[in-house]
C-alpha cells in the first residue's frame, strides 16, 4: 500500500453508535471506516483505519504513520485535551495532520475547548458529525494532489 491515509481514533470511539447518541449519532465506527474507505477509493487512495483506548498505542501508530502515511487524520477523543505526548508524536511527522471531532467541542464543556493537537494540525473539523471524517479524507486527498 503506497502512502495510505492513516485515520486514528482515540478512547471510547469504539463505542460510537452506542455512546451518547444525542452527541455522537447512531453510526458505528465500522460505518465510519466504510465511508472513509469509499471516499479514499474515489480519489485513488487507501486508508489505514484504527482505534485504541491506549495513549501509547496511538503514539506508536503515529510513529508508524511518520514512515509511511501521506496524511494523518486523527480524532484523539479525550486525549485531545490532555496529551502533550500525542502532540509531540504528531510534531515529529512531516505529513499533513487533520484533526476531527464529531461534536462541536467549542459548544460543550470548557475543558473541551483547548486542543493540544490543533497546534500541529493543518485543519480542524468539528461539529459535522461523522461526515467530518469524509471531509477530512477529501481534504487529505486534495493536499496529496497538491504535493
Ligand atoms: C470528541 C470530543 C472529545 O471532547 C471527546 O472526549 C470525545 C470525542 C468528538 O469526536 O467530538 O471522546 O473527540
Amino acid at each position: 500500500m503506497a502512502h495510505p491515509i492513516f485515520i486514528l481514533n482515540g478512547p471510547n470511539l469504539n463505542l460510537l453508535g452506542k455512546r451518547e447518541p444525542k452527541i455522537y449519532g447512531s453510526q458505528t465506527l465500522d460505518d465510519v471506516e466504510q465511508m472513509c474507505a469509499e471516499t479514499a477509493q474515489q480519489a485513488g487512495l487507501e486508508i489505514v483505519f484504527r482505534q485504541s483506548n491506549a495513549e501509547h498505542q496511538l503514539i506508536d501508530w503515529i510513529h508508524e504513520a511518520r514512515e509511511t502515511a501521506s496524511a494523518i487524520i486523527i480524532n484523539p477523543a479525550a486525549y485531545t485535551h490532555t496529551s502533550i505526548a500525542i502532540l509531540d508524536a504528531l510534531s515529529a511527522c512531516t505529513c499533513p495532520v487533520i484533526e476531527v471531532h464529531i461534536s462541536n467541542v467549542h459548544q460543550r464543556e470548557s475543558f473541551r475547548h483547548h486542543s493540544y493537537v490543533s497546534q500541529r494540525a493543518e485543519a480542524v473539523i468539528a461539529g459535522c458529525g461523522v461526515a467530518g471524517y469524509v471531509y477530512a479524507v477529501q481534504h487529505a486527498a486534495r493536499l496529496n494532489g497538491s504535493r
